[in-house]
């Protein structure tokens, strides 16, 4: 069984990072930002990237990526509603898969997890769960609301379903926030005391500083990041063609691993400031 290394980060007071990638150049800034802030390092893959790219391929990117850099580096399925899907990337080596049973009833969504979570446990995966509903768009899950994660049935479904790690909905939302994130932390005080294992936040995009900090202090260990990531790589390339004149495309990846770089920044300078 793989040492569920977000145990440690509870323990000693630290998160994550984890960012949704879809290309290689991204993973590697990444890598590059986190080595040179020396810490570890979640790379993520949604559906859609585990689809295109290729679960194994994906793993053996992230294992060459871990073993080229001096800081530990992860591979996870991210927010997977397809249960075929996240049984071939269990099995092509996935460090953790994410089942997002969240728009289901409490009850289906809880045995789900539960006989995935044995499944995942036999092959040495660590398993994320969520309960309660994010607004915005992952995938294909997409809410305009968000519905907070009821402590009663947080403790009930962390305790019953065996997961290793669990996502909360407190008032973070996917995507770029319209107006200030609120983020709820009496509820998740009491979530962190009512779950022992370690607890995720969505939707980091956004998220000031301060409330990551705060949130890391309380007991979140793994903080996830897609939408900045995407929105800088994208940002880039858009300016590196009105910058460069047709033609002029040799630095092009320098230039887009820079602002992959500058975007993760400023939400990694979080995590080693609360360990
Ligand atoms: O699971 C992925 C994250 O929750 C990403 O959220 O795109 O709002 O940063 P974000
Ligand atoms: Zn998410």
């Amino acid at each position: 069984m793989m040492e569920n290394y977000l145990l440690r980060a509870k323990h000693e007071n630290y998160a994550l990072g984890s960012f949704n990638v879809n290309t290689y150049d991204e993973m590697v800034a990444l890598c590059e930002t986190a080595a040179r802030l020396g810490q570890p390092l979640i790379l993520m893959a949604s559906m859609s990237c585990a689809r295109f790219m290729g679960e194994k391929t994906f793993v053996k990117l992230v294992q060459a990526l871990n073993d080229a850099y001096p800081i530990d580096v992860y591979s996870h399925l991210d927010h997977c509603t397809d249960q075929e899907l996240l049984l071939r990337c269990i099995d092509a080596g996935f460090d953790s898969v994410m089942f997002d049973g969240s728009h289901r009833p409490f009850a289906e969504n809880l045995q789900i997890t539960s006989s995935l979570s044995a499944y995942c446990h036999e092959r040495g995966v660590l398993l994320e769960g969520e309960l309660g509903v994010i607004a915005g768009e992952e995938g294909p899950v997409k809410s305009k609301f968000s519905e907070f994660t009821d402590p009663d049935q947080a403790e009930c479904f962390v305790r019953e379903s065996g997961v290793d790690f669990f996502a909360v909905s407190i008032g973070n939302a996917h995507g770029f926030y319209k107006g200030e994130p609120k983020l709820h932390f009496d509820l998740l005080e009491e979530l962190v005391r009512r779950c022992p294992v370690p607890l995720v936040l969505h939707g980091g995009t956004g998220i000031p500083q301060e409330d990551i900090r705060r949130a890391i202090a309380m007991g979140i260990c793994k903080v996830n990041v897609g939408t900045e990531i995407r929105s800088a790589y994208v940002s880039a390339l858009y300016s590196y063609t009105q910058t460069h004149e047709k033609g002029d495309v040799r630095d092009f990846v320098k230039y887009l691993r820079a602002a992959v770089g500058t975007a993760s920044e400023r939400y990694m300078e979080c995590f080693a400031a609360a360990k």
